[in-house]
């Protein structure tokens, strides 16, 4: 198959690197890919929100599977824009229609969805200009941690945890102003849950699914969980605290229901599920639903996975999932990202990176890296996953750790606590 990868992060890295072991693939393009991704596929200048320029380029290379590393192009329709066009309707497409990506685009179209089919998750109020009252009586009435999350996409930076009364309500006049642009045009208000995270992530075709491996990410840019979010600093796969028994829980009321209701409501849905919840007293609830797969999960998920990678999104483009079973590699993975210094706010590009090391049973995944002329530089926050395997997470993580010592780039960051609670 001939097979166009969307995206430039780690993610599209882990993809293509699966991609590539696979005896289907005959070309593989990653658009717009990293210094990386060049490794195991031609990387090609589109603009992955132009569906008219994918589109052509596609026709002209006989590509006959698109797969979509990141949320924008899925909220913005790309599965409609090649599937209503009869020229290139025959390529299969892994990421769901516009309408199911509003599972990730609109957190109160999730949060109605959630209730309508029964899925566990924080109470919630939807605030707009028209209510804001109601906003403001619900937390001047109720205790915090107050949540306040921006409907629409907001590159992960959307949802404020504010402890007090004052800032919280000032905060939500801000988002309902713009703070996020058109997307905090709407707040959703929610429930403060304590408890531990992970993710669950499936492949499904609208109505079968299969569960791929469960990871556990660490968002905050600060060791010991402190300080601003980012996309992601580190991952690990499968979190040791997740027994058989939540998992059971987890399938049966989560997981089912989800995909039952995209089936009920009819969505074309060929794609990655990815469901982060929070287990409050080991009960399972969503926090947020995504059309995509995890940004440094995959780099954990994607090499646990022993099959044929090509052959489970054939499945799933084709109505065959119900067959598939996954072979799954037993030990944990791990992975530790390296950042620009500064990230997640102001950092700089350019910088120059050495000492990879060539050998070593660890897997370099390239995230903001680019080519100049011959030489490695940064081009964005973050730069470099380092996955490895170990036993259990402490011993893949050192690994990780020493190959994150020995890469070399000014203003290199990343955190020496990863996996610290679990
Ligand atoms: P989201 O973008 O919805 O995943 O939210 C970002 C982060 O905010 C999550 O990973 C959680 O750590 C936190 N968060 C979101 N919703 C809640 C909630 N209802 N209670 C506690 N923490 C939350
Ligand atoms: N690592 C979180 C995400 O990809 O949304």
């Amino acid at each position: 198959m001939n097979i166009l990868l969307l995206g430039s992060g780690g993610r599209e890295h882990a993809i293509a690197r699966s991609l590539a072991k696979s005896k289907k693939l005959s070309q593989l393009y990653i658009a717009p890919g990293n210094a990386g991704s060049s490794q195991h596929g031609i990387n090609v200048h589109l603009d992955i929100l132009d569906f008219d320029q994918i589109k052509s380029w596609a026709l002209d290379k006989a590509i006959d599977m698109i797969i979509v590393g990141p949320e924008a192009p899925l909220v913005d329709g790309i599965y409609n824009e090649i599937k209503k066009d009869p020229t290139t309707k025959h390529i299969a497409v892994i990421g769901p229609s516009a309408e199911g990506a509003m599972l990730e685009g609109s957190k109160a179209f999730a949060k109605k969805f959630m209730a309508e089919y029964n899925v566990p998750t924080a109470n919630y109020l939807e605030i707009t200009e028209d209510n804001l009252q109601v906003g403001i009586e619900y937390i001047n009435t109720n205790a915090g941690p107050y949540v306040l999350k921006a409907d629409g996409l907001a590159a992960g930076k959307g949802v404020l945890i504010i402890d007090e009364k004052d800032e919280a309500i000032s905060s939500l006049k801000e988002m309902l102003a713009g703070q996020f642009g058109k997307a905090s045009a709407t707040v959703v208000i929610e429930q403060f849950l304590d408890g531990i995270e992970f993710s669950v992530f499936a492949l499904t075709d609208g109505s079968d699914y299969v569960l791929l491996p469960i990871a556990k990410d660490y968002k905050r840019i600060g060791e010991g969980d402190t300080g601003l979010n980012t996309g992601g600093m580190g991952a690990v796969s499968p979190p040791p605290f997740v027994s058989d028994e939540i998992m059971t829980k987890v399938e049966s009321t989560i997981v089912k229901p989800t995909i039952d209701g995209i089936s009920k409501r009819g969505f074309d849905y060929i794609g990655f599920v990815f469901i982060g919840l929070i287990l409050v007293d080991s009960e399972p609830y969503v926090i947020e639903y995504n059309c995509r797969m995890g940004d440094p999960e995959t780099e954990v998920v994607f090499p646990r996975i022993q099959s044929d990678v090509i052959d489970l999104m054939n499945a799933a483009a084709t109505n065959a999932l119900a067959e598939v079973s996954l072979d799954i590699n037993p030990l944990t993975a791990a992975t530790v990202m390296l950042v620009s210094g500064g990230y997640p706010q102001g950092y700089e590009k350019g910088k120059p990176i050495t000492d990879i090391p060539t050998t070593s049973n660890s897997i370099i995944f390239h995230a903001g890296t680019t080519m100049r002329q011959e030489e490695l530089v940064t081009s964005g926050g973050r730069v470099i996953a380092i996955t490895s395997f170990g036993e259990d997470h402490h011993i893949a993580l050192n690994s990780s750790k020493k190959i994150a010592e020995e890469i070399q780039f000014e203003g290199k960051y990343y955190r020496k606590d990863i996996g610290f609670d679990l």
